[in-house]
């Protein structure tokens, strides 16, 4: 399973202490982060420690189905429930008995299905879509998010009586820049286990100087950009080069102090306008015309890709929030290649 939680930070100690004492106790907790702190790997680690250790540990991403889809993920059905139901499927709630259910991105989750959940977690039971008995579940439910859940709350898009029912126990990991104490560590874990994933020989390991320059940068997408950027030096062996870039690209753009979901996979100019590497003085193929295109085509994608996403892809409903005709909206999914997310093919 996952790694143990690497840090010597007055943050991540305490966290290290917290999950020995809540291990045991299988009271509900939240994880609160950015993306890619290590809320799984805490997750991972508090189910390790339980007694529930052996039993299943059950991951389900709430951000990544439209409502329908994760409503079937969860609780499963019967066969015939709906229309392509052929089969009976167990919900998660049943995979996960005995064990862990992590509802990863738990402030994604619609109102519809909060409800819904809280009624399981008052209960102890649930009945699968198309089914009328209720079946028990002892399910050890972590959820994680990077949503502020309070301001949700105070937006009325997060339900309070199910944040109280969730929230027993809380874990706040801050962002890697707060605490820069860390990195070392990390780097020092993640270059032994990379080291024996490539063997050891093909290794370059990033000097003293690499390694300092790395504990200042800002880490805007936290442990999984390290590991990228770890991964990048060890394959490619430039590991001077790349730092600068980091910093290069990161001086480009905005600094990131909010919570955020960035991955870290920031555009530098060269990316965005796709000069091949080249400067842009010396690039025949560049125009302004062109590099406004891609720029505005850029993002328009991730507007509607956003909008898309919040509506569950209900384009209709998209077409109205975005102030377009359906047709102009259908034309831009396919202009600009916006695909639904995996598995969510079948939904009009
Ligand atoms: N404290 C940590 N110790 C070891 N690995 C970590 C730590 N924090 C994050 N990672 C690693 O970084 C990656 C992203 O962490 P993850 O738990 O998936 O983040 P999140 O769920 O918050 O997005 C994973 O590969 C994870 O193993
Ligand atoms: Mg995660």
């Amino acid at each position: 399973m996952g790694p143990p939680i690497i840090g010597i930070s007055e943050n991540i100690r305490r966290i290290k202490e917290l999950v020995e004492h809540v291990a045991h106790t299988g009271f509900n907790t939240v994880i609160f982060g950015e993306s890619g702190v290590g809320k799984e790997v805490v997750a991972q680690n508090l189910y390790q420690r339980s007694p529930r250790v052996g039993k299943p540990f059950i991951k389900i991403n709430c951000a990544a189905l439209p409502e329908g889809l994760l409503e079937s993920e969860l609780f499963g059905y019967e066969r015939g429930a709906f229309t392509g139901a052929e089969q009976k499927r167990r919900g998660k709630f049943q995979l996960a008995h005995g064990g862990v259910l992590l509802l990863d991105e738990i402030g994604d989750m619609s109102l519809v299905l909060q409800a819904k959940l809280l009624h399981v977690l008052q209960s102890g039971e649930f009945a699968p879509l198309g089914s009328e008995k209720d079946i028990k579940t002892d399910t050890w439910v972590i959820a994680a998010t990077n949503h502020d859940l309070k301001q949700d709350i105070s937006e009325g898009k997060f339900r309070e009586d199910l944040y109280y029912r969730l929230n027993i126990i809380k874990i706040y990991i801050n962002p890697l820049r707060e605490r820069p104490e860390d990195i070392e560590p990390l780097i020092e874990y993640y270059l032994a286990e990379y080291a024996t994933q490539l063997g050891a020989a093909n290794i370059v390991r990033p000097t003293p100087a690499v390694i300092a320059k790395l504990t200042t940068y800002h880490w805007p997408g936290n442990v999984r950009e390290l590991q990228n950027v770890l991964k990048r030096m060890l394959v490619l062996g430039e590991c001077e080069k790349i730092v600068d870039e980091l910093f290069d690209t990161s001086a480009k753009q905005p600094a990131e102090n909010t919570v955020s979901k960035s991955d870290g996979s920031g555009d530098t100019l060269h990316s965005l306008l796709d000069l091949g590497g080249k400067d842009l003085v010396d690039n025949n193929s560049f125009s302004l015309k062109a590099a406004k295109k891609k720029a505005v085509d850029k993002v328009e994608k991730e507007i509607i890709s956003y909008v898309l996403k919040k509506t569950d892809w209900n384009r209709s409903k998209a077409s109205r929030i975005l102030k377009v005709s359906y047709k102009t909206l259908l034309n831009k999914i396919t202009e600009l290649n916006i695909s639904p997310p995996a598995g969510s093919s079948d939904f009009q």
